[in-house]
């Protein structure tokens, strides 16, 4: 599909009022997207775990104005609370979007929305926030085109979420998502997200993924100002064919179910996600010493049991740990002994591989 079949003819009806809502999962990169060109565009193609418990809830309560607004109107409840702050980043939004739904003016929206994971704990909730939103009004579009392919629904939220923040077009529908254009998968794009489109074996369908909180407060650096130093870095076009690559690789390792290879992969790409932070102008660090205390951790851990305990971090302090289900007894045992005392408040969450947002 391109862009522009996700711009619709005129709607033959557009109901008065109702109200819409859905659920959304966060997910984990696997490959990253660092690094991106304008309308949301990523560098490079990244596939992701989409997680379980960690999700948003949103749900928008919408009413027909009388005449087409000037703005965008509506309201915002955030965990039952009223947040004028969070209004500029639902205007961008709603900004970058309304070509492809063209009655967004038209309504007033009561958006009610919160999250499964405590705010503060440093989780990035844009992605599974956007992606909520997204699914919301397109489930409205739905009302409003009868008879809308499903198939296309999944798509154009995915499509939507993208332009709201870009990991947030992995967290729409499949348990592995698969996001940008690459020249060695089946139906890859860098408009939306596709479920992974290639055999994987059934140790990843059951992977777990325990948050360690590591650093709860504000992030330094947001992913939105990261990205954006992706340009002109010097090492941007060796990283981005490095993701290319391992997104190569990992097609035989999800077929194969080689945890070795995978543990190479994914760690390698967590590191350089943040290799590139540390050699970008301005540099920064957003790895803590608890961070690389726990990764030691891991590495004597792996050497000592051969278990298949990995990592992976997104652009933050926090660690998450992957690993199958299988080994779950043996890790959490490791957690609770070795690694809980390098968490902020001992805080960590259990959160595992999900299959993607559901309709309330
Ligand atoms: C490190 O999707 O948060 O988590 O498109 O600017 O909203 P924007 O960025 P965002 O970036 C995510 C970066 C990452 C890696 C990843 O999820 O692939």
């Amino acid at each position: 599909m391109i862009e522009k079949d996700f711009i619709p003819s005129t709607y033959k009806f557009e109901p008065e009022q109702g109200k819409v809502q859905y659920t959304a999962p966060s997910n984990i990169a696997l490959v990253k997207y660092w690094g991106k060109k304008p309308n949301q565009i990523p560098a490079n193609a990244s596939v992701s775990f989409t997680l379980d418990e960690c999700k948003t809830i949103t749900s928008v309560g919408f009413t027909k104005l009388n005449k087409e607004n000037k703005d965008y109107s509506f309201e915002l409840l955030f965990e039952g609370k009223s947040r004028e702050d969070f209004k500029p980043k639902i205007e961008l939004f709603f900004m970058r979007i309304e070509k492809y739904l063209p009655f967004l003016k038209k309504y007033h929206f009561a958006i009610d929305t919160s999250n499964s994971f405590p705010h503060s704990s440093g989780i990035a909730s844009s992605a599974s926030g956007m992606a909520a939103l997204a699914l919301c009004l397109m489930d409205m579009e739905k009302q409003m085109v009868p008879g809308m392919d499903p198939e296309f629904f999944f798509r154009k939220a995915s499509f939507l979420a993208r332009l709201g923040s870009g990991s947030a077009c992995r967290s729409v529908k499949g348990n592995l998502v698969q996001w940008g254009e690459h020249n060695e998968i089946t139906g890859s794009t860098n408009l939306y997200g596709i479920p992974y489109p290639y055999e994987v074996d059934e140790v990843f369908k059951s992977y777990q993924d325990t948050i360690l909180l590591v650093h709860k407060g504000q992030k330094s650096v947001s992913s939105t100002v990261g990205h954006d130093l992706m340009h002109n870095h010097p090492f941007a076009k060796n990283r981005f064919g490095q993701a290319h690559e391992n997104l190569i690789r990992l097609r035989s390792i999800f077929a194969e179910g080689n945890l070795k290879d995978f543990i190479e992969v994914v760690e390698s790409e967590a590191l350089t996600l943040h290799a590139m932070m540390m050699t970008s102008i301005p540099y920064f660090i957003l790895m803590k010493p608890n961070t690389l205390n726990i990764i030691e951790k891991i590495w004597e851990f792996r050497r000592e049991t051969q278990n298949h305990l990995c990592f992976t971090l997104d652009a933050g302090a926090n660690v998450h740990l992957l690993y199958p289900e299988d080994e779950k007894n043996e890790v959490n045992k490791f957690i609770k002994d070795e690694l809980i005392a390098y968490c902020e408040n001992g805080q960590y969450i259990c959160d595992r591989i999900g299959f993607g947002a559901k309709k309330m």
